[in-house]
């Protein structure tokens, strides 16, 4: 496929090690726990397998978004809700490396990458979550300060992170000409985090509530322009898609596998599954709709690393694997029957996990919005 180079599929078979040893065994634990698998997190970065596409002289793994797919997927396979809070380094950073100056990378990216500690991306609020430019959490600039007030929502790795990257707004009348984006320290007086949210899916990545209450930072953390902070988002948004589509393939391989698995060993009216038309056709299906979404997956990402304009393609890629992970978990469940909708086989949890696939960074919705005013414009 796409002919990997022997060092892409060295690292695609480094992260499948990783993923079959350290998360698949434990990945319906934590799935019914829901608590925050730390130390695998801790042990994924000792491997350069979190700050993917961080530049390698910031501490990061330097990698294209390409080969960070090849990664993500493995992990995705086994948990996509550890591939979540592994790819959550990214999309909290990646404002920094997109907007940042040289002084911003060094100081709020290398720290982070160095010392394997975590970061959260925080743009949605309890009233802003699709319409992103209608945020309401504030900063306004006091002498040598910013200082920052207002909540935000859905903050994957909140309570573990050690910074946070804050998109507010110094005038809300400005709409999304006022949204300022900052790097805003964990530690930092007038934080305050909620509960971990009790989630249908992808359970084990932590996702909470954040609250600013005149939180104060130095003025040179806010990065780019005062007002420039939208377009960051949009931009970060556009590369980290990617990285969201692939985890929804990494979903669906797994549940179109074990479907497969299944199909062969289950008999029913002396024959197997898969013996049956109608099974055989739901199978290839799947396995088309999965290689489709892989292709367009890939294509973006390589169009990201060529440092070409993909918004089409990220959110076409984000849509169409986000859609396609849940029609094939579905399908999965439904090839198993009575026992795919219990506990003791693994497809229930991958359809639960796939309904996030179309509602986080951005819903199947704002995908479509995203993809009719590309082609319209
Ligand atoms: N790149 C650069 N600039 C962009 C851009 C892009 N991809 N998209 C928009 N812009 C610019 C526009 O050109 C425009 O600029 P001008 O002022 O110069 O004209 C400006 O931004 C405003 O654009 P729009 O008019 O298109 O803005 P809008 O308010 O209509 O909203 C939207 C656009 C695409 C719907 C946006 O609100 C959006 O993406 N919403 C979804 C938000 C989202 O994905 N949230 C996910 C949160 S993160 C998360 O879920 C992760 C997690 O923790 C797991």
């Amino acid at each position: 496929m796409y002919g990997l180079s022997d060092e892409q599929r060295a690292l695609q078979e480094e992260a499948r090690r990783f993923a079959e040893k350290e998360i698949l065994p434990v990945a319906a634990k934590y799935d019914e726990s829901s608590e925050f698998p730390l130390e695998i997190i801790k042990k994924a970065h000792s491997l350069g397998l979190i700050n993917l596409i961080q530049d390698a002289e910031l501490s990061g793994t330097g990698l294209g978004i390409f080969e960070a797919c090849l990664i993500i997927e493995e992990i995705a396979a086994a948990c996509s809700g550890f591939a979540t809070s592994m790819v959550a380094n990214d999309l909290a950073l990646t404002p920094i490396l997109l907007g940042g100056s040289k002084e911003q990378k060094e100081k709020f990216i290398k720290p982070i990458a160095e010392g394997g500690k975590l970061a959260s991306f925080c743009l949605s609020e309890p009233n802003a979550g699709s319409d992103a430019a209608g945020i309401s959490c504030a900063v306004k600039r006091e002498g040598d300060e910013y200082v920052i007030s207002g909540t935000k929502q859905w903050i994957t790795n909140g309570q573990f992170a050690s910074q946070y990257t804050v998109f507010a707004t110094i005038d809300r009348s400005k709409k999304h000409k006022g949204i300022c984006c900052l790097v805003v320290p964990a530690d930092s007086k007038g934080i305050s985090t909620g509960h971990h949210e009790n989630k249908l899916g992808q359970r084990c990545s932590n996702t909470v509530q954040i609250t600013f209450e005149n939180v104060r930072v130095p003025a040179e953390n806010m990065i780019g322009e005062e007002g420039g902070g939208f377009a960051i988002a949009m931009k970060t948004l556009d590369a980290s898609r990617p990285l969201t589509a692939i985890i929804a393939v990494g979903i669906a391989r797994s549940a179109y596998q074990h479907a497969l698995r299944y199909s062969k060993e289950r008999k029913q009216f002396s024959q197997t599954l898969s013996s049956f038309q109608a099974i055989q056709f739901m199978l290839a299906d799947m396995i088309t709709k999965i290689e489709a979404a892989r292709l367009l997956t890939m294509q973006s990402a390589q169009m990201l690393d060529k440092k070409e304009r993909a918004t089409l393609q990220s959110s076409m890629a984000k849509r169409f694997a986000a859609d396609m992970a849940m029609e094939v978990t579905v399908d999965a469940v439904q090839i198993f029957g009575g026992y795919g909708y219990t506990k003791e086989y693994p497809v229930e949890k991958l359809m639960r996990d796939a309904k996030l696939m179309q509602i986080y960074e951005g819903t199947s919705q704002i995908q479509r919005i995203v993809i009719a005013r590309e082609i319209l414009s």
